[in-house]
């Protein structure tokens, strides 16, 4: 019998890590059902999609955003609003902090934080809170991507735990750990995690070159540790901080040219296998106020940031689905996410990378709205998002109210 189809995408450009051809792309229930050269697909589609001349890759995972519910902050941010600022930036499946006020730290909190989930109109997981006294949640949590270690002060964050051996006592128990961890912190977990670490451990926004360096060192002596770089520290330097001010503080603060640098060689040679947002919306009035809050909001404008550099020729758009669906998606095992093969989940990103456009403050979906990249001109621009095989962003507009779901962790 004919395949069935719901969608068919056909004559985009399919980006893999591994290389490019024109396809024809098919999804039922969800999923991809067929992923072959254009053409190719014998099947029945209910609806098919002509895409000649646009570029597809793998819907875009972001594993370190901050959405702020529930709670205190949601002024800043909600799962309903963040994420359609995902979705306009081409992100399919986040993982959200658990830095909320209160902290997403016990099974009845994160219980809380699924119900506001459930307005997201991308697919989520969650960080849970490894406060340190708090062990017993932690091994009682389901389907949570990571315990996340806060070592150093930020938003939310007034004492970090830089215990060594409440850490050793953490690191010793298998489960995945990330963390915030800058410098000496940084060395100090890496430390702590080569004697009695059993398990993974991932490091978030890494921003200079001694930490890049300590990751290439752990990594080759086997160590089980991964690493992300943040848009905003790719993309702006401490110049930039002097001209934003408080629109471009956030924590780790903005680097050297030499870090930058040394940031991108990391993503080069596999030191860092992922791009993350490090998603901070604080709105304009909270940035005001002294001392203001760090951190910047970035989903919306990762994938147009990276096409501009892969027309710059910085990377490859190889290079750009490697690090920002299946390398996130592997580090933290999630199951269906990253990759454009039958069975897995039918997530896409169409984007024009011919397209010139200017981000602006005035077009960002976030409740902050405002970037710290506002006035800059890149060429390159997300036109359609695919969510499970429902478009979720099309031409310009958010096309659903919800539908998101939960990704599953796999062990
Ligand atoms: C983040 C926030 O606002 O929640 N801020 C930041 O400057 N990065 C917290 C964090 O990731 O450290
Ligand atoms: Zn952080
Ligand atoms: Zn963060």
């Amino acid at each position: 019998m004919a395949c069935q189809a719901t969608l068919l995408v056909t004559g985009a450009t399919l980006v893999t890590p591994v290389g490019a051809f024109a396809a024809d792309l098919a999804s039922a229930d969800g999923r991809w059902v067929h992923v072959g050269p254009a053409g190719s697909f014998g099947g029945q589609a209910a609806q098919t999609l002509q895409a000649d001349g646009l570029t597809a890759l793998p819907g875009l995972v972001d594993v370190h955003v901050h959405f702020r519910e529930p709670g205190v902050h949601a002024h800043k941010g909600t799962y309903a609003s963040e994420s359609r600022a995902a979705a306009a930036g081409g992100v399919t499946c986040v993982l959200t902090m658990p830095n909320t006020n209160p902290f997403t730290d016990s099974p009845e909190q994160l219980e809380v934080v699924r119900d506001c989930a459930r307005q997201s109109v991308i697919d989520y997981g969650f960080h849970f809170m490894a406060s340190g006294d708090n062990l017993d949640a932690m091994l009682a949590v389901r389907n949570v991507a990571s315990h996340k270690l806060y070592l150093n002060e930020t938003t939310g964050i007034t004492s970090p735990l830089a215990d060594e051996s409440r850490l050793r006592d953490l690191l010793a128990t298998g489960l995945p750990f990330m963390a915030h961890a800058e410098g000496d912190t940084l060395d100090m977990l890496l430390a702590v995690h080569a004697q009695w670490g059993t398990g993974p451990l991932h490091i978030g926004h890494v921003a200079l070159a001694r930490e890049v360096e300590a990751l290439r060192r752990v990594r080759a002596a086997g160590q089980w540790v991964t690493g992300e770089a943040s848009p905003h520290h790719l993309f702006l330097d401490e110049t930039d901080a002097a001209r934003l001010g408080p629109l471009g503080d956030m924590r780790p603060t903005l680097k050297s040219a030499a870090d930058v640098a040394a940031l991108w060689e990391g993503l080069a040679d596999g030191t860092l296998e992922a791009i993350a947002t490090d998603h901070a919306p604080h709105l304009l009035s909270d940035k005001q106020r002294v001392p203001a809050p760090p951190g910047v909001p970035g989903v919306q404008t990762m994938l147009p940031l990276l096409l501009d550099a892969v027309a710059a020729g910085r990377l490859s758009l190889q290079d750009v689905a490697r690090l920002t669906s299946r390398g996130p998606a592997a580090i933290f095992r999630l199951q269906g996410k990253g990759q454009v093969t039958c069975g897995a989940d039918a997530d896409l990103v169409l984007v024009d990378t011919a397209a010139e456009q200017t981000i602006s403050n005035a077009d960002q979906l976030t409740k902050p709205g405002w970037t710290p990249f506002d006035g800059r001109r890149v060429r390159g621009a997300v036109v359609r998002t695919l969510r499970r095989g429902e478009w979720v962003y099309a031409d310009g507009e958010i096309v659903v109210e919800a539908g998101g779901q939960e990704v599953v962790v796999g062990r």
